[in-house]
């Protein structure tokens, strides 16, 4: 049973597993999810009046300090869809020019670092953007992969993700701090495709009837928290449940918000020490062993997924080879978001209201914003995840 054998065996022996996934990404498709009843307790946090910089979490760069794109120079096809959707989203960002692995001086690679291909270029351009912030004191970044695509919605449901950072970060709503998702967190992994929670931690902003949570059968993920106290268990069970907790291992990068402190622990983790794998794989492995004690914070599942451009596959990601570039996908499609910004870009340059779900067997075809952002959470521990 593989969650027995994964809680028996040492941390350690789990990032290693973790990076032989990784490697092995295309065609795994185990299921390390973890299974078991769960008795829950409810702890709603009380409402405030009081007003702090919560609501920053509305403004252009999403309450960060500031958004970065990374995107390869020569992908003029990738910047000008996220530029279109973001704009139409009311997001702004800074561009950060992506580098070639070819780019990085083999003097320049950590030691021990054989890896080759893309994720050398990705690993390195990652870490430019956090170089940056270190030398120039930025707070918060949020960096988002050039293929990124969110919900229509996703000012609302960062506000959702900001009052569930604070009270996982024990920061009650109202308190002033400096980020509006509270202080003291490192990552903030909003955007994955496989996430682990902390199996000490049994706290959870739970975030029910959230029309942006994709379908369970769609999920072709490898690493995923105990879900079955919303989704199997009792009378409310049902598929639309967003959690959020102290998170692990994780896998992908198409968006994750990192803290000053947060780029600081990174860098030298992966950068100054003996490091060899992709970028994904070492902060997880920081996030996992809460090395320097980070704190990470994730939802799942992700508020942040992935688009798959029409034409010929090898057109998506700049990393991963994703079948033969003579293999073409008819229409764009988007992983593991459900009213997908880049794939309602009709509407919202019409002025439309109402957008169209990629799971219509699950929300119905059309829905408002108003109704797609509307989803409110609520702490609650959780007694009895099987570990
Ligand atoms: C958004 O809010 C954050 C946090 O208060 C702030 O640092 C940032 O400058 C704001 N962005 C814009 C575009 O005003
Ligand atoms: C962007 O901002 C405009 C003006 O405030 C607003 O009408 C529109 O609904 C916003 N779009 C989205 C997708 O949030
Ligand atoms: C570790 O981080 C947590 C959460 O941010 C904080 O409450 C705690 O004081 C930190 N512990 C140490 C030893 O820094
Ligand atoms: C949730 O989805 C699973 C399949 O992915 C299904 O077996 C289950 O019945 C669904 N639960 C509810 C409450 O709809
Ligand atoms: C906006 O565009 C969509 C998709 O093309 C169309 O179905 C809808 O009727 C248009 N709405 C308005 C208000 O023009």
């Amino acid at each position: 049973m593989p969650t027995l054998m994964k809680y028996s065996v040492s941390i350690g022996t789990i990032f290693a597993v973790g990076v032989i996934l990784h490697l092995c990404y295309v065609g795994f498709n185990g299921d390390y999810g973890l299974k078991g009843e769960a008795g829950v307790i409810r702890n709603p946090i009380a409402g405030s009046k009081a007003r702090s910089n919560l609501l920053d979490v509305y403004n252009e760069t999403l309450g960060f300090q500031d958004i970065f794109v990374v995107s390869l120079p020569e992908r003029s096809d990738k910047r000008d869809a996220i530029s279109v959707q973001a704009a139409l989203t009311n997001i702004s960002f800074t561009l950060e020019e992506a580098i070639l692995s070819a780019d990085v001086a083999k003097k320049a690679r950590p030691y021990g670092m054989e890896m080759e291909g893309a994720e050398v270029g990705c690993w390195r351009s990652h870490l430019n953007v956090m170089q940056n912030m270190v030398r120039n004191r930025i707070q918060s970044v949020l960096i988002l992969e050039d293929d990124a695509d969110w919900d229509v919605a996703i000012k609302p449901q960062m506000h959702q993700f900001a009052r569930g950072t604070r009270w996982l970060l024990d920061i009650p709503e109202n308190a002033p701090s400096r980020s509006p998702y509270g202080d003291g967190w490192d990552v903030l992994w909003i955007g994955h495709c496989s996430m682990h929670s902390h199996d000490q931690d049994k706290r959870r902003f739970v975030i029910p009837n959230d029309p942006t949570v994709h379908p369970p059968d769609k999920r072709d993920m490898m690493l995923l928290p105990d879900m079955s106290p919303w989704e199997h268990d009792g009378p409310d069970a049902n598929n639309k449940t967003r959690v959020m907790f102290q998170s692990a291992y994780g896998f992908c990068s198409a968006a994750w918000a990192i803290s000053l402190a947060g780029a600081e622990k990174i860098i030298y983790e992966l950068s100054m020490k003996p490091f060899d794998t992709a970028i994904d794989n070492g902060v997880g492995g920081i996030c996992g062993l809460k090395k320097h004690n980070a704190t990470c914070i994730a939802p799942f599942p992700p508020l942040v997924g992935v688009s798959k451009p029409a034409g010929s596959l090898d057109k998506g990601s700049d990393i991963r080879v994703e079948g033969d570039a003579a293999d073409i996908r008819e229409k764009a499609t988007s992983e593991r978001v459900v009213f997908s910004a880049r794939l309602n870009i009709d509407r919202l340059l019409n002025g439309s209201t109402e957008f169209e779900s990629l799971y219509p067997e699950s929300t119905g075809q059309f829905m408002s914003l108003k109704d797609i952002g509307s989803a409110v959470g609520h702490g609650e521990w959780v007694d009895r995840l099987n570990w």
